[in-house]
């Protein structure tokens, strides 16, 4: 097709011309130099600037003290007014688009709100850059493995963290204060190439991470609940999760989902990221939801976001998003109805340049009213004054202080390598192997097409980091070691196989660093197998077969890889999965096989056989199985059939125990005289019975470490409800993590909601609490809690 979106395709620039990589890439490097040089000729204004943009720059022009929306001291709303009000139509329209424009008449300079900041500043998106002032900015994990830590603090702080440096590239105007992060889709199907972008298949975990990463990026330190520090976007909004499968592309594809899997699946980490987050945005995605593109839908965007939500923000459109309802979808027939259903749906700002070009057209055929452009802009505007952006010069302003010092501190970089650290997940280990003493092993043979990797470390929707660690430098820190790239990439078209089998027999231990990387699963990438690529198995158990000591097979990947023959393989001693684990990955790596620190990550989706590829299709939106098509249902909530690993998963060092304290054997519901319940039997009753409200329990468990090493541990608690109305198999009520040291025990305490937590959402998604009897999991303890009336 020869219609290409803007946009979202990662296109990395060449921020960091000094990287060896970057030099020796001949003529396609020497040709992004020279469009860069060209870029810079003609863009003065994105080359290494000093100042940052604003508005109300009242110390250069005194003029702008009159008027009302330059005053921070009155509120949001009359600042806003005031704004509008004096805009023309034209000063409008240039402010419904990302690349923004300026009015100077009223002090207003141009502004770009496209920034990334999903693990890190990013230099995806054109409001951000790199320079010689801040040559690169701290590079946590990539998302997937972050959630693998469980660890809510850990999320927040590195939202902190990332806030921090993006608010000190913004005050030498490198960055904007719009960043369009995070990405909370649910990772329904492995072969999804942006799995890596997210937390994972639960709708739990997924909320929990966006609230969390999002109050990070955008609340104060003084506590200012109406100003932001700087601006989160929660995308893609929804039951968006096919970039480009067996041709199937996001630009084309309506998803098609059932109101129970939107009400209980796909929408509530979106709600929780509006409602516990309050996320100053929401973007609505490419595809179509059951017929209709999601930024054209007055339901689900002035409904729900907007009606239902609240939201205190605007609604971004993905980039390019109307051209794609228009060239693609041919939703329209026009580019102005386009604008206009996109208007009056309740979109406020278009990445892309569709409504700085139609929106003008539209009103003049009576499309859509001048009054839907006066409340996008409003929503816009109103944005930028809770960022400080009409306060005048930043430098006055509460992070005016941060500067180039600010980033890659070492403090941040140490908290992209614990990131990592907590992240990892072990998922096989026996008896002897990990971790490994540094000072018995006197050789480690480290073999594999990762095992020397620095950007594959740190995924997409990446910036140019402070420094990398690759596994190698990782592990060489501590012990000798021998080197074989094994295969020439990960595609491992030939595996090496004699050379490393060499150096392998010759070795102590044998540390395999393998997976995937962006040329697997990427953006517009999905993956049609879910195998290790090539002959990378044939690789490892070459290698293994001539061992003598422990063989730890490492997967770098973003999502599941059917490693069925390596846990089935005695002689492969260890299975780790570090995800894209940041700039510091190789450090975190290390920490982790000499026992540094004791593993805690537990895995954040399902790692299904590769004959699931053979049985589901992609496009298949279901959750839930159907027996009479043999569908087998997806993610440790329905799925019915073998996994290879599956949510939840992953050993320490030590052994953990539960012991429960405390938990109610019977809930009683109380309901009210001449309830239709109390005469006839109810399989469930409605959470919005007024008798439903504040009941709720504590469950008190208590955890031991029964190991030799301190360590981290998550307590999940699980419930199996009873199977009416298409219930869950099982699903997470919520996590705790606790640090233990040897023998220390500890008190962890949940607190039930019953109308909350213990409820599901029916067929026609009303929300109930089943009768009958849930039966409660954490670890292998089972207790069973009866409901009823
Ligand atoms: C490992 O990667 C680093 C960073 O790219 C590079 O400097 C080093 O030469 C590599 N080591 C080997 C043994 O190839
Ligand atoms: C997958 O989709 C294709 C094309 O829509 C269809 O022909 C096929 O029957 C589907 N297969 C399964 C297993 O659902
Ligand atoms: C702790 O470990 C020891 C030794 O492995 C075992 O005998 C004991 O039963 C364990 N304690 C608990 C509470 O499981
Ligand atoms: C959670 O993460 C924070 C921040 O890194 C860390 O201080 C804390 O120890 C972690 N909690 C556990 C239980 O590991």
């Amino acid at each position: 097709m020869c219609f290409k979106p803007l946009s979202l395709l990662n296109k990395p620039k060449p921020t960091n011309p000094s990287t060896p990589k970057m030099a020796s890439k001949n003529r396609a490097a020497s040709s992004v130099f020279a469009i860069l040089a060209i870029f810079i000729l003609f863009h003065p204004n994105v080359s290494a600037q000093n100042n940052p943009v604003f508005a109300c720059d009242i110390d250069n022009n005194p003029g702008l003290k009159n008027f009302t929306f330059c005053d921070s001291s009155l509120d949001v709303q009359t600042r806003v007014d005031d704004l509008v009000k004096r805009l023309t139509l034209q000063e409008k329209i240039v402010n419904l688009v990302n690349n923004a424009g300026s009015i100077d008449r009223l002090g207003i300079p141009k502004y770009e709100w496209w920034s990334e900041a999903l693990h890190g500043v990013s230099y995806v998106g054109p409001g951000t850059h790199f320079s010689s002032l801040v040559p690169g900015a701290t590079s946590f994990p990539q998302v997937i493995l972050t959630a693998a830590s469980f660890n809510e603090t850990l999320f927040k702080t590195i939202g902190q963290v990332v806030s921090t440096e993006a608010r000190a590239m913004y005050n030498v105007g490198l960055a904007g204060l719009t960043f369009w992060s995070p990405n909370i889709n649910i990772f329904r199907d492995p072969r999804w190439g942006r799995g890596q972008e997210t937390p994972g298949e639960d709708p739990t975990l997924t909320s929990k991470y966006g609230a969390a990463y999002v109050q990070g990026l955008q609340e104060r330190d003084d506590g200012d609940k109406d100003r932001l520090k700087v601006g989160a976007c929660c995308k893609h909004y929804t039951a968006y999760d096919v970039d480009n499968w067996k041709g199937i592309e996001r630009y084309n594809f309506n998803a098609v989902v059932t109101k129970q899997d939107m009400d209980d699946t796909y929408q509530p980490p979106f709600k929780s990221c509006v409602l516990d987050g309050n996320v100053a945005s929401v973007m609505c995605s490419y595809n179509q939801v059951n017929g209709k593109p999601t930024c054209g839908d007055p339901d689900l965007l002035t409904g729900v976001i907007r009606g239902e939500w609240k939201l205190n923000g605007y609604i971004s459109s993905d980039c390019d998003s109307l051209d794609v309802m228009f060239k693609n979808q041919h939703w329209e027939n026009t580019p102005e109805k386009i604008a206009a259903d996109a208007l009056i749906a309740g979109l406020d700002l278009n990445c892309g340049n569709f409504l700085g070009q139609h929106t003008e057209a539209a009103i003049k055929a009576g499309l859509v009213k001048e009054s839907e452009v006066d409340r996008a802009v409003t929503n816009n505007f109103a944005t930028l004054m809770r960022l400080g952006f009409f306060d005048g010069n930043p430098s006055k302003q509460i992070y005016g202080k941060l500067g180039p010092k600010d980033v890659c501190t070492p403090a941040n970089q140490e908290l992209a390598r614990e990131a990592a650290r907590q992240g990892i997940v072990l998922l096989k280990n026996s008896v002897g192997s990990l971790p490994l003493s540094p000072t018995a092993i006197k050789s480690l043979a480290v073999i594999g097409p990762n095992a020397n990797v620095t950007k594959t470390m740190i995924g997409n929707y990446e910036g140019t980091p402070c420094k990398y660690t690759t596994p190698l430098q990782g592990l060489t820190a501590s012990v000798a070691t021998v080197y074989q790239a094994g295969c020439a990439n990960v595609a491992c078209g030939t595996a090496q196989v004699d050379e490393a089998k060499k150096v392998a027999a010759a070795a102590d231990a044998v540390v395999l660093v393998m997976g995937s990387d962006l040329s697997i699963e990427a953006e517009s990438r999905d993956r049609i197998d879910i195998t290790l690529p090539g002959q990378q198995n044939l690789l490892i158990t070459e290698v293994a077969s001539v061992s003598k000591g422990p063989v730890i097979l490492v997967i770098m990947s973003g999502g599941g890889m059917d490693v069925q023959f390596a846990k089935e393989n005695p002689k492969i001693t260890s299975i780790l999965w570090v995800g894209f684990p940041g700039e510091a990955g190789g450090a975190a790596l290390a920490d982790i096989v000499f026992g540094e620190y004791n593993p805690s990550g537990r895995l954040p989706m399902s790692w299904y056989p590769q004959s699931y590829t053979e049985k589901v299709n992609m496009t298949n939106m279901n959750m839930r199985p159907d027996p009479a098509t043999g569908y087998p249902g997806r993610t440790y909530r329905f799925y019915t059939g073998d996994t290879v690993y599956t949510f939840g998963d992953g050993l320490s060092y030590s052994k953990f125990n539960h012991h429960l304290v405390e938990a109610p054997k019977l809930v009683s519901v109380p309901l009210e005289e001449g309830h239709e319940c109390r005469s006839s039997k109810c399989k469930s009753i409605d959470t919005v019975e007024q008798t439903c409200k504040n009941l709720a329990f504590n469950i008190h468990l208590r955890v031991t470490n029964n190991g030799t090493m301190g360590g981290s541990h998550t307590v999940f608690l699980f419930s199996s409800p009873p199977a009416v109305h298409g219930a869950p198999q099982k699903h997470l009520l919520g996590f705790q993590k606790v640090h233990l040291a040897p023998r220390q025990q500890s008190v962890v305490r949940f607190g039930v909601d019953v109308c909350k937590d213990l409820s599901l959402v029916d067929e026609v998604g009303n929300k109930k609490v089943a009768l009958g009897q849930h039966v409660l999991h954490v670890g292998d303890l089972k207790h069973s809690l009866n409901v009823r009336i």
